[in-house]
């Protein structure tokens, strides 16, 4: 049986990323599904020696490569998701100064005044009000504003502020769409119809993100002894579970903290749709189905055909049980059993590729949730632990850190979904 620690009062506070929406350059971005620095800064100061190469599967928005780069230590970080990419990319570099920014700043303002209203133009049907359709996420004039900023931007030479400025741009995307991000997906604001911003009102939105958070935080990197911008040079637009194995040497790494999609069929796809069709990241449907394939298989957006199986005790019995329930209660997907199967064979994938990657007395901190489907309890944190444990990890304890809330239809049976976060060890073979 693993050791359990009561981690509720310390990781309660730290494990979600609001507290970031205060911090410098973490704030850049209202990233949902994170954790904050703090929880970095905690698993560096528990150790007894500081790390010197750390590596992140999962980046996301870049708390990881950030944090760990402000204490100056190396990170080599994996994400899939263009957008997050490009937010972690323009985080981790430190090499702006407030006088090009301000330039560039200035020039986009003028550069959106001369530009001639675009043609609200998308392969996606509902993008862009238009009268063939009763709901669109953006109506005219927030259209028009936003190509025209999307246009200045691309005027830009400087590709390290076309970038920033990008990023600021789909900081503010939501905000002035007629959408609100909904756990799983993105849904209609209930007052949508009567939002009404004006093409001004979407500039000066722009504008104050621009100065009071992007502004202020470069000219404080500015005038402080800041360290060099090296986590941004061991950033990848990788798949995990295919890029760690060729890009970083075996024997090399000393931690790995990470936090992976949550097996609660949320497809990071779906969830930042918006943003990821406005800046032309997707530009037709496929190229939505091609991302959702590189994701690990927390969702059941695809039907997938892998019919591997782990040979894994827990992991077996609980999809016995899934397959059991999922008789006599109607499914809203019936691919979920799938999911649940090929989410683990995915997080196996990954704990092998890290075996492989760390040291000996190297650690893996992994944060993730417990699920439910069916009215059964999937035991995440175990079933991890002991996937890992197979490889030959030895499983140092699991910290307790959040009950979760349990879906409406789970909660009858499911009082709540503990998160926590595995602590693993490769350990250290001596007379080898
Ligand atoms: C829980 S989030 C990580 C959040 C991060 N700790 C932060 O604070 O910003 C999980 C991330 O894994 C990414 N992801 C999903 N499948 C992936 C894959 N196969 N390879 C790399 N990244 C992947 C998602 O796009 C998402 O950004």
């Amino acid at each position: 049986m693993y050791i359990y620690k009561d981690y509720f009062e310390i990781y309660g506070r730290i494990m979600q990323f609001n507290k970031n929406k205060s911090e410098p350059i973490h704030r850049w971005y209202p990233f949902v599904e994170g954790y904050s620095k703090e929880f970095i800064q905690s698993i560096i100061n528990e150790l007894s020696d500081t790390p010197k190469v750390c590596l992140e599967p999962f980046s996301g928005s870049g708390t990881t490569a950030l944090e760990l780069q402000n204490l100056n230590i190396i990170c080599y970080s994996f994400e899939v998701n263009p957008l997050m990419y490009l937010i972690a990319k323009v985080k981790l570099r430190t090499d702006y100064t407030t006088k090009e920014f301000c330039h560039w700043v200035e020039k986009v303002k003028k550069w959106r005044n001369t530009i001639d209203t675009p043609e609200l133009q998308s392969n996606f049907r509902t993008l862009y009000e238009n009268n063939t359709i009763k709901k669109w996420n953006y109506d005219k004039l927030v259209g028009i504003a936003i190509e025209k900023l999307k246009n200045a931007i691309l005027k830009i030479s400087d590709k390290r502020y076309r970038d920033l400025l990008t990023v600021a741009l789909a900081s503010i995307l939501l905000d002035v769409s007629n959408l609100y991000r909904n756990g799983k997906c993105l849904s209609y604001k209930k007052d949508w119809k009567t939002l009404k911003l004006s093409e001004n009102d979407v500039f000066q939105r722009f504008d104050t993100k621009v100065t009071e958070c992007f502004g202020e935080d470069i000219a404080n990197l500015e005038s402080t002894d800041h360290v060099l911008g090296v986590n941004v040079q061991n950033l990848y637009n990788i798949d995990a579970r295919e890029g760690i194995e060729t890009i970083v040497e075996d024997d090399s790494i000393d931690l790995v903290i990470t936090s992976p999609p949550y097996l609660n069929s949320r497809d990071y796809t779906d969830t930042y749709m918006l943003e990821l069709k406005t800046l032309g990241f997707f530009k037709e449907d496929k190229d939505i189905r091609i991302l959702r394939e590189r994701t690990i298989r927390s969702h059941v957006q695809i039907k997938w055909i892998d019919k591997t199986r782990l040979n894994n005790k827990l992991l077996s019995s609980t999809i016995k049980q899934l397959e059991r329930n999922s008789k006599d209660i109607k499914a809203w997907n019936e691919s979920i059993i799938d999911m649940v199967n090929l989410y683990f064979v995915d997080i196996n994938k990954i704990f092998k590729v890290l075996f492989k990657k760390l040291k000996s007395g190297g650690r893996i901190y992994f944060n993730v949730s417990n699920s439910a489907y069916f009215g059964i309890l999937i035991n995440t944190l175990e079933i991890c632990a002991s996937l890992a444990e197979a490889i030959g990890f030895t499983v140092l304890e699991i910290r307790k850190a959040r009950k979760l809330k349990t879906s409406p239809q789970q909660k009858a049976k499911i009082d709540y979904l503990l998160e926590g976060v595995i602590v693993l060890e490769k350990q250290v073979h001596y007379g080898k």
